[in-house]
């Protein structure tokens, strides 16, 4: 470049604020910077040497820096990151996050291919295998191929906004190329280079800080930091793994298609994929993938199998937040030996006795376990754990550290008891109950101190109602001092300013601070509220799908159990739960009080199935259907809150007729069952349009 190119011998253009020249130069530096980068980071063959790169962007910063107009949001300078933010913003996907069910071994697998193909009714569905990479989903907005928002998973239908920091990694592309659709949702994981991990730590150990566990928390540390420039200094990076919402300008017929599209996007995306027809090549791809493993720069936990066509994928649907079209085959955990120092009990939010272990600490698999849960008494029992053995400590991904055994019962001290499991409550030493089916030991007691400390920290909790400033030490002083006895007391703590600061440590811009959140959290949503009560089983998707069918809290209260099993996702144990929590009399009052205090959220969007012919409706289906199979007119149905049932009787609304149809057609035609073929069932379940005699 000679000096009379260069932009500070550009004379200020009187017309326009910017010089034309210099929105040449700008536009110029971002495609050059963009085109290194992606050669660098996504395609890993780097063209562009350092001190160009730098020279560069240090010349794109200034020009922006003196023609701030000149910035867009795609440009590579809005890496670096921006100004803290005070918190995320909540983000609804467009398309629900789903997460992905779990197989351990050949048979595991076998099973769901089986399922997945008996599904469908065919018998062969060719697959794709790909790496399961350890890091944390994202999912990126497109518009006109600029990145727009980026988002985490969070429960599956909401995330939290992380667009500042998503901006400042590499690898993900501001700007896609050309032909991309200008409505594009990709999704994938973003993880920290086991490489970098290391030397991450080691800085944060001479800044003081504590060291992260694993390149994972590493990675959803760093993209949950308010400051992003706190990101940008951390050399994350993301492989794409599928598109989301797409509109409809680009129709890939199967997965390897997407990947090849995203790829020519400009994503990043994992070379290391396989193609699958049985489930012998399944495995076989699984144990290269185990081979590979060590000498790959990123944690894998498994391998993802996946049902290749899109159009399969979508008459697959899902159950529950799982695809019926993929499966993660879990490589096998790892282990440790340690000593059990102790055996403590917890009471939980629902009175549950839970038992956990305390041990000397020791890493398995990378990370330091020094707590592992020990489920219920019977464990405690079948494993004949005693306080002081010596035992093996296993850990899988997420789940919380089990032990396996005993490592040596020769290793044991001749001394030791059986542990005895406490006959009473430890906080409110009410004589327990062990529970049949489950071999819960339960604490009844509704007054139970433990319970209820529980309960309000699980209220306030981040997913819950988000109540920052009321923490576990907090949710047992309100009750002890007595500031709070019951949920809906929460929402009366602002008439008792005064007293609170009197509390040792609280003191008034901690009270103010509390009292404000407690405020703000009476805006959150139904579902929050809902699972924020803490009722055993109801969790947030489930408490989600609820709130989605029903809009209020008092209609959930009122709502029946077959209304509630009417709904996809829920079975029989939240049904009851559900039913047996409200008709308490004391949380009956306790919802009459938080709608007297002005907490009653409403959904927006409440789905009426009242309203829709398949409601409540009976089904019998005999014959083959052409366009989709049993299962699928089953699940569709049950959906819109029909049932199939498999003999005609007085009580059955329509019988389903396919091709070559059995006696139950002939019983239908007897006692005057309305039948119907195929097309109607589809114009009835997806338009709602009911068939005439
Ligand atoms: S597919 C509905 N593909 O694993 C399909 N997920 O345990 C879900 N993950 O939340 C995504 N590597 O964050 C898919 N190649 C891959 C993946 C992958 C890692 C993560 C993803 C998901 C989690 C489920």
């Amino acid at each position: 470049m000679s000096d009379q190119d260069s932009p500070l011998y550009i004379q200020s253009n009187a017309d326009s604020s910017v010089p034309d020249e210099v929105i040449k130069r700008a536009a110029w530096l971002r495609v050059e910077i963009d085109k290194a980068n992606t050669l660098y980071y996504v395609e890993n063959s780097p063209e562009l040497d350092d001190a160009e790169w730098d020279a560069r962007m240090q010349e794109l910063l200034s020009l922006e820096a003196t023609y701030p107009e000149l910035k867009t949001s795609d440009s590579p300078t809005q890496r670096i990151g921006s100004a803290p933010a005070s918190g995320f913003e909540e983000v609804m996907h467009r398309l629900p996050m789903l997460s992905l069910g779990n197989v351990f071994d050949e048979a595991g697998l076998r099973d769901w291919h089986r399922r997945t193909l008996a599904f469908l009714e065919i018998d062969h569905a060719p697959m794709v295998c790909e790496l399961k990479i350890d890091g944390l989903a994202i999912a990126i907005t497109y518009n006109n191929g600029v990145l727009e928002q980026a988002a985490t998973r969070g429960d599956g239908l909401r995330g939290e906004d992380v667009t500042a920091n998503v901006r400042t990694i590499r690898s993900v592309p501001l700007k896609l190329r050309d032909d991309a659709p200008s409505e594009l949702e990709l999704r994938g994981e973003v993880f920290l280079p086991k490489s970098k991990f290391a030397s991450l730590n080691r800085e944060r150990e001479r800044s003081g800080l504590p060291a992260y566990v694993n390149p994972r928390n590493s990675a959803s540390g760093s993209l949950r930091q308010l400051d992003s420039t706190e990101t940008a200094k951390r050399p994350l990076d993301m492989y794409f793994y599928s598109l989301g919402y797409i509109d409809n300008t680009v129709e890939p017929a199967s997965h390897s298609e997407a990947l090849s599209a995203i790829k020519e996007w400009g994503g990043h995306v994992n070379e290391w994929t396989r193609n699958a027809e049985t489930i012998e090549e399944v495995m076989a791809a699984i144990a290269n993938a185990s081979l590979v493993r060590d000498t790959l720069d990123y944690d894998i936990d498994g391998v993802v199998i996946k049902i290749n066509s899109l159009t399969l994928q979508k008459r697959l649907g899902y159950v529950g937040r799982d695809p019926r079209w993929a499966v993660a085959f879990k490589f096998p955990a790892e282990r440790a030996e340690t000593t059990l120092k102790a055996i403590h009990v917890n009471v939980g939010r629902t009175g549950a006795l839970t038992p956990w272990a305390e041990l000397e600490p020791v890493m398995v698999g990378g990370v330091t376990v020094g707590r592992a849960t020990l489920h219920n008494k019977d464990e405690i029992v079948r494993k004949d754990l005693r306080e002081g053995d010596r035992v093996i400590v296993q850990r899988a991904g997420d789940v919380i550290p089990q032990i396996v055994s005993i490592a040596s019962k020769n290793k044991r001290n001749k001394q030791s008891l059986p542990f005895q499991f406490p006959a009473t409550c430890p906080s409110c030493n009410t004589r327990t109950i062990q529970t049949e089916d489950e071999a819960i030991t339960k604490c009844l007691n509704t007054a139970c101190m433990a319970q209820f400390e529980r309960l309000l920290e699980h209220f306030a909790s981040r997913s819950a109602m988000d109540i920052e400033g009321l923490g576990e030490r907090v949710a047992q002083d309100l009750p002890r001092l007595g500031f709070v006895s019951n949920i809906a007391d929460v929402y009366r703590l602002h008439n008792r300013r005064d007293d609170l600061i009197k509390v040792d440590k609280m003191g008034a811009t901690r009270v103010d601070n509390l009292l404000q959140a407690i405020e703000t959290s009476r805006s959150q949503s139904l579902p929050r509220l809902l699972f924020a009560l803490g009722i055993s089983g109801v969790g947030s998707e489930s408490a989600e799908w609820i709130s989605q069918r029903f809009g209020n809290l008092t209609a959930i209260q009122k709502a029946t159990e077959e209304e509630l099993l009417a709904i996809e996702g829920i079975g029989p144990t939240i049904a009851s739960t559900l039913c047996e929590y409200f008709a308490l009399e004391e949380n009956q009052k306790l919802v009459e009080d938080l709608i007297e205090l002005g907490i009653n959220p409403s959904d927006q969007t409440p789905t009426l199935l009242e309203d829709h012919p398949v409601n409540g409706r009976l089904f019998v289906i005999t014959g083959k259907l052409e366009k989709m199979s049993r299962a699928e007119a089953q699940n569709q149905i049950k959906e819109m809150g029909g049932k199939v049932t498999s003999s005609v009787s007085k009580k059955t609304n329509y019988v389903v007729k396919g091709t070559d149809p059995g006696s139950k057609l002939n019983k239908a035609q007897q006692i005057g069952i309305h039948i119907i073929n195929e097309e109607q069932l589809r114009a009835l379940i997806i338009e709602g349009v009911v068939p005439i005699d």
